[in-house]
């Protein structure tokens, strides 16, 4: 496992930097065994990255041989606002030609979210078969209170060993989501987290203190995983 931290005066820089190499990776992963499995993350800031990748950069990635997962979901139609797969799909899904068969979101379809996690569990199995999953690619955001995914601080969910996808209750204004679990984040080959913003920083020191709690921060987790974790934050998210 190797951690870098990248720190960027402006966020264009910080974008088109994390874009760059998420194309790379992509492709590095394509050369290797012919398909990239990549997981997204949610919220707001994977948008721009994801306009980088759908446009600038979407030349340089072999779109046809990348596969499509989420890291979590808010358990809304996949039309709401909130919805981690509607944003993918308007800022990169809609302008890539990445197949139909490609893309394996989060189903948030029912009413039982516990349901809906053992069906994403199923659709990992069927794509990397009965090991815990390895992503090539895990694309993390992080909460000022330091949740990556949906794993929240607090939540028994961090402690799961066995599961890939559980259903939680978050605080914020969605609560009933899905996340993968730590164990598959962890198996990751590269896990890229983006950080922006002052409101993050004591959560950014936090998750990379070697004395770091996971349970009040779950991006502490960072440190303790199989593959690279590479950390793209601005000034203000690097601020303390
Ligand atoms: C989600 C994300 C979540 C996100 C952080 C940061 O579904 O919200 O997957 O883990 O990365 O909450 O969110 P922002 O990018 O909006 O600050």
């Amino acid at each position: 496992m190797s951690n870098s931290i990248r720190t960027f005066g402006t966020h264009d820089e910080l974008y088109r930097s994390a874009a760059s190499d998420v194309a790379d990776a992509i492709i590095a992963a394509v050369r290797f065994s012919g398909r990239c499995s990549i997981a997204l993350s949610g919220g707001t800031t994977p948008v721009r990255l994801h306009e980088l990748l759908a446009t600038d950069f979407a030349h340089r990635v072999p779109w046809g041989s990348v596969h499509v997962f989420w890291g979590d979901e808010r358990y809304v139609p996949h039309d709401s606002p909130h919805s981690n797969y509607g944003m993918a799909r308007r800022t990169l899904l809609d302008h890539v030609p990445c197949p139909p068969g490609n893309v394996h979101p989060m189903p948030t379809n029912g009413d039982d979210p516990a349901r809906s996690a053992l069906e994403y569990e199923h659709t990992l199995q069927q794509h990397f078969g009965t090991d815990v999953p390895r992503f090539n690619i895990m694309l993390l955001g992080m909460g000022s209170d330091g949740h990556i995914a949906s794993l929240f601080p607090g939540s028994s969910a961090l402690l799961e060993e066995d599961r890939r996808v559980l259903a939680v209750t978050a605080e914020a204004e969605v609560p009933r989501r899905l996340t993968l679990t730590l164990p598959v984040i962890r198996r990751s080959e590269l896990s890229f987290v983006i950080v922006t913003g002052s409101s993050k920083a004591s959560a950014v020191k936090e998750a990379i203190s070697p004395h770091a709690e996971l349970i009040q921060c779950p991006a502490a987790a960072l440190q303790q995983t199989e593959g690279e974790v590479r950390w793209w934050l601005d000034l203000e998210a690097a601020g303390e």
